[in-house]
């Protein structure tokens, strides 16, 4: 079977990194999450007193690039790809609230993107990768022979993401998380650079009414189809 490109995007908390993990295992091919990429680079902004609440300094952020390196280390025990801040294994503080809250407004800047869309494209350069994210099909590879494209009620999605953060210690309300999930739609759909938008010849997965197990048959056998 010849390797392929697979493109899984949509809306936060649809599932979207769960499916591409159990679809690269399936396949033999990488996984990547752009998001925590894009969850790294608002860490280092609010270590460094960049972003806040109520402020951002979007030139120091942009003049402070060069000195932000990004990876992932592939973690054999938990069997997927840690991500690494400047040689710091940040897995867990880039998953908090508190990053989910400021990670759309650093998306928005274009700067930004085209750092991480850069390392994206060298990532997937060989193929046999599956890479989740919000442009991977529209900009960071619009050839790729499969794009899928994973939506969900907010309330499904809210409810997902609320039980990942309390199943973690973290204390959090159901009403901050929903509100968290309609914001980030809000600004990843209306921004101008790179907006997240369905490819015209991506499949939907409306992910309300299909089991994870439905869902994964689906996309493997539309994989094997391409490849
Ligand atoms: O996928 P996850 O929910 O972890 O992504 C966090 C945020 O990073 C998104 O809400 C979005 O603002 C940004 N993002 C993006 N482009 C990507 C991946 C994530 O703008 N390819």
């Amino acid at each position: 079977m010849k390797k392929i490109t697979i493109a899984i995007d949509g809306f936060s908390s649809t599932g979207k990194s769960t499916l591409a993990k159990q679809l690269a295992k399936e396949l033999g091919y990488v996984y990547v999450d752009t998001g925590a990429m894009y969850r790294a680079v608002t860490l280092f902004a609010m270590q460094q007193g960049l972003i806040s609440d109520s402020h951002f300094d979007k030139k120091q952020l942009i003049a402070a690039l060069p000195q932000i390196s990004l990876q992932f280390q592939f973690n054999p025990q938990l069997g997927f790809a840690e991500m690494y801040l400047n040689g710091q294994n940040v897995e867990t503080e880039i998953r908090t609230l508190e990053v989910s809250q400021q990670v759309s407004r650093i998306a928005e800047v274009s700067e930004v993107r085209a750092k991480l869309v850069e390392q994206q494209q060298k990532m997937g350069a060989d193929k046999g990768i599956v890479m989740d994210g919000r442009d991977i099909g529209t900009v960071v590879f619009p050839d790729a022979e499969l794009k899928i494209f994973m939506t969900a009620s907010p309330e499904t999605r809210a409810q997902r993401r609320f039980d990942e953060l309390t199943a973690k210690g973290q204390q959090v309300t159901y009403e901050d998380v929903l509100q968290n999930v309609v914001g980030r739609d809000k600004i990843d759909t209306s921004r101008e650079d790179s907006p997240l938008v369905k490819a015209n010849d991506a499949y939907e997965v409306d992910n309300s009414n299909l089991s994870r197990e439905e869902q994964f048959a689906l996309v493997l056998k539309l994989a094997m189809e391409k490849g």
